[in-house]
């Protein structure tokens, strides 16, 4: 069976139409919604995408289950937002270990929250630094460009970190996430990624629905 998941990012997507889209993703058979939270202050960017908009446009307008959430939180207080986002219908919360000086303290209190805990590392972050909170956490995320914005190129050179992690932690799950398609989906795969996140792959293609078997196919091969 396949073990791969693929969650499109909708930060690229029609955002007029956050709703839709969202549930457009879905019934192309995406896994997971990656959901990209900016304020500004962790990343250049900022996006509009809060919790009252996770709740007003996925929970109550489009009445999509909670289990497919997965909030990519690039803040400079990501403990702000844990309770919200759960009270919201997040079903994971990822943050960056840059983020915090205490990721422990984090962890707890996104499990009290009832969220899985994902926890992301820039391209300039050693996995090292990671390795500590591998076994409270559910998934590892190994930024594969500078986290802003979607369409950057692959970091091809982020992909030993997660061979890295693979064989340290056989059974944790690892996201990767920038610039990953079609072109760049075997590279993923081979190192070990099990979450697939793709958004201008996915959100700009006039087929989704294929993009999104292709890249899970891959994985399976
Ligand atoms: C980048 C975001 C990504 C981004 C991915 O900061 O975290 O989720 O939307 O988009 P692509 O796949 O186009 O690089
Ligand atoms: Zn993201």
């Amino acid at each position: 069976g396949c073990v791969c998941k693929i969650g499109p990012s909708i930060l690229n997507s029609d955002l007029a139409c956050l709703g839709n889209e969202c549930k457009r993703m879905l019934e192309c058979g995406a896994d997971f919604l990656h959901l990209d939270v900016m304020d500004g202050h962790a990343v250049l960017k900022c996006t509009f995408l809060g919790h009252w908009l996770v709740k007003d446009t996925f929970v109550r307008k489009q009445k999509l289950s909670n289990s497919f959430f997965y909030m990519h939180m690039m803040v400079a207080k990501p403990e702000q937002w844990v309770k919200p986002m759960a009270a919201a219908g997040a079903n994971q919360y990822t943050f960056h270990l840059e983020a915090t000086d205490n990721p422990g303290a984090l962890i707890k209190d996104i499990r009290e929250n009832s969220m899985k805990v994902g926890l992301a590392i820039k391209p300039g972050t050693t996995v090292e630094y990671l390795a500590p909170w591998a076994n409270q956490i559910d998934m590892a995320l190994v930024m594969t460009v500078e986290p802003g914005f979607g369409g950057q190129t692959f970091m091809e050179d982020m992909m030993p970190k997660v061979s890295w992690l693979r064989t340290q932690f056989p059974s944790l799950d690892i996201e990767v996430d920038g610039g990953v398609g079609p072109d760049t989906i075997s590279k993923c795969a081979e190192a070990g990624a099990n979450m697939i996140v793709s958004g201008s792959a996915v959100m700009k293609s006039d087929d989704p629905r294929s993009v999104i078997n292709l890249l899970r196919n891959v994985c399976v091969e």
